[in-house]
């Protein structure tokens, strides 16, 4: 899916103090053609994007950041990569701590501190019209200084858990940039089956019980695992393990 060579050094970034949304610029740059990786990233956004149309308060503290990345065609590996972003975001917060914080991760990317949501990620992909390439651009909002009010979610920011760790959003990014990187060529390099190891013992979703909303489908079961493509697998009351392709997931109760 990604040149292996593009993974190899560091992202250049362009830094705003404020702009709409880093995710829409990718988008608007995409549209005129995407030939290497690069980071956009702002101190501050105005219309700021969460999955599933939300919005994401985008107050200056917080990292908001998007990387938009040529890529061969859209494929199921989005799945990988997905849950790549999620590994990469708790090794950069592992870093930063120093090891003094694991996060555990929520299907299919979040990040999260006792249960409480730390980071959000959004993926967006298309292919240029002008050049025909295809991009994938990833969208992260790291709560590094304060936690935003989400309605329905527990929040968190590194600053609450540990205040005598005082991350400046530049710092974060670099740190960030080299876990993408190093997930992305695992994925590259090692397969599906190399990340889904990796992020089933990260998750803190084992034992509990799930809820996935999308639209207006409900699923509620026991959480599975994943299956062999990243996606999420509940065991229902009737014994049934349903696949779990999209959707936002809600953890109901502990078993
Ligand atoms: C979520 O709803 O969990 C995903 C939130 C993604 C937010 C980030 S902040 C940087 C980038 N720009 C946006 O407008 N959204 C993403």
């Amino acid at each position: 899916m990604f040149q292996l060579n593009a993974l190899a050094n560091a992202w250049p970034v362009e830094w705003y103090d404020e702009i709409d949304s880093t995710s829409a610029l990718a988008g608007r740059r995409a549209a005129d053609g995407v030939h290497a990786p690069v980071w956009f990233a702002a101190k501050a956004q105005t219309a700021g994007r969460g999955r599933l149309g939300r919005k994401w308060i985008s107050e200056t503290g917080n990292l908001y950041t998007t990387a938009l990345i040529p890529i061969d065609g859209l494929s199921p590996a989005v799945a990988g990569v997905s849950l790549s972003i999620g590994l990469a975001v708790r090794d950069m917060v592992i870093e930063l701590s120093q090891g003094r914080l694991i996060p555990g991760l929520k299907w299919p990317n979040d990040v999260r501190i006792d249960g409480a949501k730390l980071s959000g990620i959004l993926l967006e992909s298309g292919r240029s019209s002008q050049t025909k390439q295809f991009w994938l651009s990833i969208g992260i909002g790291i709560n590094l200084a304060f936690a935003p009010d989400i309605p329905d979610y527990a929040t968190v920011s590194l600053a609450k858990v540990l205040p005598d760790l005082s991350v400046p959003p530049e710092t974060a990014l670099v740190v960030l940039d080299g876990c993408l990187r190093g997930r992305l060529t695992q994925f590259s390099k090692f397969g599906m089956s190399s990340v889904i190891d990796d992020w089933m013992k990260a998750t803190d979703q084992i034992g509990l019980i799930c809820r996935s909303k999308l639209g207006d489908q409900t699923i509620q079961g026991e959480f599975h695992g994943l299956d062999e493509h990243g996606q999420m697998c509940l065991n229902t009351s009737t014994g049934e393990v349903v696949t779990i392709t999209a959707g936002d997931v809600e953890l109901v109760k502990e078993r």
